[in-house]
């Protein structure tokens, strides 16, 4: 069976969010339309474009294993043309689990364009939970009150971006946003980070939260009363309505930064006849150990099933030998008088033939595989149409090194992967023997912390 979503891209509208600033609506919603699926449907998604400008976008977390030419990054799939339209065909395969959809070109994520994507397990799938008595979704991230344009032509300026301006849930400002729960019944929230630089800590007031599910992996169910959640990550918790019938705050604020943002929703009970009141409830203020150590304790539940019924677990991936080492670090330098980010040197620009048309038809001179380095070089950043090669079914130790004093956040287009260790220091060989080859969570996108 499958579903068929047709999506419109509304024109460019004024709105007023923060500040004076233009926002992207999907078929004239902001965040725009959430797609909800079961496993393994195939979904028909027609985007069409209506901006001025190219307009691409990206499936977070989506395993595109078919049809990874339109997984909506540039490189693999050709932006779609102002006045166009394009046709994603897509199946769900094999996954379930919370993600979101975003654009991915130009900084247009800075101006929304955005929505929920659930996949929801086939009914004779075992789910390691009761049924929710709701499921609501949350993206929450960062706010500029400049434009997309305005952004790209400060990094085009040889500069930093700024700070962002606020943060938003669902769109909307403080306490612009409710959530109504019955005291008593237990619901399911699926929170995103989908701004464009900060991490952010999210928070219920009074309530704890049982972690049951990150980005299609069950977990181990752990009780939370905050949790860092990096750009691209989507966490699902459930929450009982079990305190005192009253309104309190749903907040979100940012991690590791100097001044903190802080933005706010509220959870109203239905019988409740008191609205929220006072500052919200602060957020951790350890810094990385409190997150580091958080991190290490989100774990697969080995005995759940995930998309299939055999249990997660089955999988045994520590028991895999890995085939090859590679190791990426990040560094934010100058080119040609323009600030650009380089992994392992290379700075990626896109060719004028699409990658995968070039490998399909075999078209010289596009680009060469090997051409960014398997280790950090120390070197200048250059530009380059960077083409890593891989074997198939190679098995990959992938090593992520942070260069930079603000956190980073890794999406692995396409693919899922284990999060096997995270710690400060050089890492080294020896760094294997603290490896988690059990159960860490199968995720797409991970966060580098900055540890000294
Ligand atoms: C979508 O684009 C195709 C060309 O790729 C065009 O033939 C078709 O008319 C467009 N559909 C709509 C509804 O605009
Ligand atoms: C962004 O704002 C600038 C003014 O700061 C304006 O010139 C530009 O047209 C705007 N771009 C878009 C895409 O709205
Ligand atoms: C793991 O999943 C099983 C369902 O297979 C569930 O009964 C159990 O409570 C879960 N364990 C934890 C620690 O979350
Ligand atoms: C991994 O490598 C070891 C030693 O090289 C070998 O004995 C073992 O069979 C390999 N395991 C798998 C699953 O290939």
């Amino acid at each position: 069976m499958g579903f068929d979503y047709r999506m419109r891209w509304s024109s460019l509208v004024v709105f007023m969010i923060l500040g004076f600033s233009r926002v992207i609506l999907i078929n004239g919603e902001f965040p725009g339309p959430q797609i909800e699926s079961i496993t393994n449907e195939n979904l028909i998604v027609s985007v069409f474009n209506s901006l001025d400008e190219p307009f691409l976008i990206s499936w977070n977390g989506i395993q595109q294993r078919r049809n990874s030419w339109q997984d909506g990054v540039y490189g693999t799939n050709c932006p779609i043309p102002p006045g166009q339209n394009f046709t994603y065909i897509l199946q769900v395969k094999d996954q379930i689990g919370s993600y979101f959809y975003f654009p991915s070109l130009g900084f247009h994520k800075s101006a929304g364009g955005y929505g929920g994507f659930k996949i929801l397990s086939r009914s004779v799938i075992p789910v390691p939970f009761p049924p929710p008595a709701a499921d609501y979704t949350i993206l929450a991230g960062d706010w500029y009150n400049k434009n997309h344009s305005d952004l790209k032509a400060i990094a085009d300026g040889g500069n930093d971006l700024p700070f962002p301006d606020g943060l938003l849930i669902n769109g909307r400002g403080p306490n612009g946003y409710t959530f109504t729960v019955d005291q008593g019944k237990t619901y399911r929230f699926r929170i995103s980070n989908v701004g464009l630089a900060t991490s952010i800590n999210f928070r219920i007031e009074g309530h704890k939260m049982l972690l049951v599910e990150v980005e299609g992996s069950h977990t181990l169910q752990n009780t939370y009363s905050a949790l860092d959640i990096h750009i691209g990550q989507s966490y699902s918790v459930l929450l009982t309505a079990d305190l005192a019938p009253k309104d309190y705050y749903i907040v979100v604020s940012t991690r590791f930064t100097s001044q903190v943002l802080t933005t706010t929703a509220i959870l109203h009970y239905s019988n409740s006849q008191t609205s929220v009141s006072g500052p919200p409830p602060g957020g951790p203020t350890t810094e990385i150990d409190w997150s580091l150590e958080q991190a290490r304790s989100i774990r697969w539940n080995l005995t759940a099933s995930g998309p299939r019924p055999n249990p997660q677990g089955s999988y045994h991936y520590g028991m895999i030998n890995t085939t090859r080492t590679i190791r990426l670090a990040n560094s934010a330098q100058m080119i040609n008088g323009k600030k650009r980010y380089a992994i392992n040197s290379v700075s990626f620009i896109p060719a004028d033939t699409p990658l995968k048309l070039a490998d399909y038809y075999e078209i010289p001179g596009v680009f060469s595989l090997g051409s960014i380095p398997n280790n950090p070089t120390g070197g200048g950043a250059y530009l380059q149409t960077s083409v890593m090669a891989a074997d198939f079914r190679a098995y990959v130790e992938i090593v992520l090194e942070n260069q930079e004093d603000t956190v980073q956040s890794y999406h692995i287009d396409g693919y899922n992967f284990f999060v096997v260790g995270m710690d400060g220091g050089q890492w080294s060989p020896a760094s294997r023997l603290t490896y988690n080859l059990r159960d860490a969570v199968w995720r797409c996108t991970t966060q580098v912390l900055k540890i000294t």
